[in-house]
Parts: C-alpha cells; structure tokens; sequence
C-alpha cells in the first residue's frame, strides 16, 4: 500500500528533524515493504515569507488529500521580538489545528532508562514514570473570537470558551485510552476560579458514570502542576483543556530529560497530524545539533495511526538501540554529540541492516 503523507517543515529546526524522521520512514518502508510518499507543504514564518499567509489554502489542501501529516515546528525570532505584527507564523497552526478540527492532542511522557541521570528530577522519583497527557487543541483562549484592545491601546482581553461538546468529545477519547492502560484518569481544570473549568467538571462527573472501572480524580491546575513534578509516576492519563495542556506538556516533558524527546499525534475529524511538542528552537535552526528524536518518535505515532505496529515498535527500538550506545544529539551529550543528520542516518541504518 503506498501512503501519502504531507511533509510540512515549518521554521527553525523543522526541516533538518523532519529530514531524519523522513529516512527513519523510508528506512521502514524498505525492511517491511510499504511506500511513503511525501509531499511538501509550505507553512509557519516561511509560508509568511514567500506567499504572504502562515498557512496556505494550497497547504490545507495537501492535508486534506493526505493520509497523515509530519509537521516540524513553527516560530521564528522575527516575530516574536515583534508583538506587533498583525500576521505570526502560529496562526498556521493554529489554524491548521482549526480547519483539520483536531480537537485531541496526545502527548505520551514516557522515561528512557538510559536518560534517567538527565532528568532534573532524583531517579527514584522519575524511573518508570508512563503517562499520557490528553490535551483539547480546537478551542478555550486560543480561539476565544471576543479578543483584542480598548481603543486607547490601554487594556487587552482574550475570551475562554468552552462547549458541552467539545468537552465530551475530547474526554470520551480520553476515558478510551485510561480503558487500554492503568484505568487511571486525572481530569485538571481550576473549577475554584474559572466558570469553563465547571463547565469542564460537571461535564467529567456526568461522563463519569458511564465509566464506572475507571477512577477519576479531579485536580486543580496549579495543585496538578505540583504533582507532576514531585509524584510524576502517580500519573496514568491527563485530561485537561488547550491552554492547560499546553503549558503542563512542556513541563512533564523535562521529567525525561530532554524536550528533545517528547512526541505528540493530534487527532479529529480531518486527516491526522504528527508532531514533537517542542518549539523552533531558531537558535539552532541550520546548524545540524537539534534532537530529531521527537519528530522521530512521531513518526512511529503515525505509524500507529496506519496501525502498522511492529513498524511502530521498529522505531522505539532503533532510538532505544541509539540512546544505549551513545549515539545522541548534544542536549543528551554534550562532551561527544552527533550531530541532527548523523543520528538520522544512524537510525535508517540501524532499522534495515541491523535488526
Ligand atoms: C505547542 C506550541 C504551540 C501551542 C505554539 C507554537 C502556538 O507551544 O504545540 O505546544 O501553543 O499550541
Ligand atoms: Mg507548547
């Protein structure tokens, strides 16, 4: 069967990480006889640049008529030092997110034994940590329509809105997955202040019973942002709103010792999109040192959506077989890194030749 995917680099580092995780595919494609077929898609501060809009109908098209999307990172300094300007390369994705309407992001936080001593955290706090962070990526204050400035330019406003629907759907995903694992799920909202976030739990509580196996613990953000970080192995599967999710993802991400590391599938109505959660990294961008493992491990997620799974567990044991011999990017080793495309080429090589 040949699969189509669509290729979208974005900015920064995105074009050398979607490089490797593009030979980590082919590579697979090689020893198990399926074909990819990348398409490329303009989108982010370059799509700005040479066609005026962060996320081209041309692009969206490609999405559209694709089987799943690889996508970099987007963002670009340019913009950032600039909170003025009236385009940013985010509105691509953000908007990507909207018109796909992939209203579930799944960003899987899972230790590496051989990374444990990276960890910011003490081992025994971090060894065997395994969750899941379910994030609602299609609306809150990121799409909140009532935003902006009083004409004096004095005072600024964006708007948190939340549906009934849009809560179950996002959750009803989330109790599927607590079903297929510990049967442990920890819905986070600040009900005490927000009235989305009672929206948020009364919705949860209702849904509750239709799940009766599975336990339900309600957490307040600022308490689950504690948690994480002092008890991260009590976690099973996170529940939580866009901008919630947002923030606590970045953070249960450092547990495994790099951001580097952390993969994310974003899911919906329309075709899928297969991302790491981290950034642009734009001070990096060209210089071949970037941890492509994220995208890489992406990749193995979109894998999975194909349920194409023994090529899925392919990928985990290449990059578990990189990290075992030292074979890593200089956010893990910074006394003898290899460099982005080496550790690409490593893995490609490892999949056909050596297992
Ligand atoms: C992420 C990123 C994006 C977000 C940015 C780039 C708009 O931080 O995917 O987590 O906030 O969703
Ligand atoms: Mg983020």
């Amino acid at each position: 069967m040949v699969f189509k995917i669509a290729k979208l680099p974005g900015d920064g580092i995105g074009p050398e990480i979607i490089d490797q995780a593009v030979k980590v595919l082919n590579a697979i494609g090689e020893k198990y006889n399926q074909k990819f077929e990348f398409e490329f898609g303009l989108v982010g501060a370059i799509a700005i640049d040479e066609v005026g809009n962060p996320y081209p109908e041309e692009t969206h098209n490609l999405c559209m008529n694709s089987d799943a999307v690889l996508f970099g990172a987007i963002g670009d300094s340019k913009y950032d030092n600039n909170p003025k300007s009236k385009v940013r390369p985010e509105q691509g994705l953000l908007e990507m997110r909207k018109r796909l309407q992939l209203y579930a992001n799944i960003r899987p936080v899972r230790t590496f034994k051989t990374l444990i001593n990276k960890s910011p955290l003490r081992s025994e706090l971090v060894e065997g940590a395994d969750f899941i962070v379910i994030r609602e990526l299609t609306g809150g204050i990121y799409y909140g329509e009532l935003r902006g400035r009083t004409e004096d330019g004095t005072k600024a406003f964006d708007t948190n809105v939340y549906s009934r629907s849009e809560i179950v759907r996002v959750t009803k995903l989330a109790f599927e997955f607590s079903a297929k694992r510990r049967r442990k799920l920890t819905a986070i909202d600040k009900a005490n202040v927000l009235a989305t976030s009672r929206l948020w739990r009364e919705t949860i509580q209702e849904m509750e019973k239709d799940y009766p196996d599975i336990e339900v613990e309600h957490m307040l953000v600022d308490n689950a942002a504690m948690q994480i970080i002092q008890w991260p192995k009590k976690f099973d599967v996170l529940i939580t709103e866009n901008m919630f999710g947002d923030i606590l993802s970045d953070e249960a991400s450092v547990i495994t010792g790099s951001m580097g590391l952390i993969p994310s599938a974003s899911i919906g109505i329309h075709t899928s999109v297969f991302e790491p959660i981290h950034g642009s990294y734009p001070q990096a961008a060209g210089k071949d040192i970037a941890n492509p493992l994220a995208t890489v491990l992406s990749a193995a997620m979109l894998l999975e959506s194909f349920n194409l799974n023994n090529e899925a567990i392919k990928v985990h044991e290449a990059v578990n077989a990189s990290l075992k011999e030292g074979i890593v990017t200089e956010d893990i080793d910074k006394e003898k890194p290899v460099s982005t495309s080496k550790l690409g080429d490593w893995l490609a090589e490892w999949i056909v030749n050596k297992s």
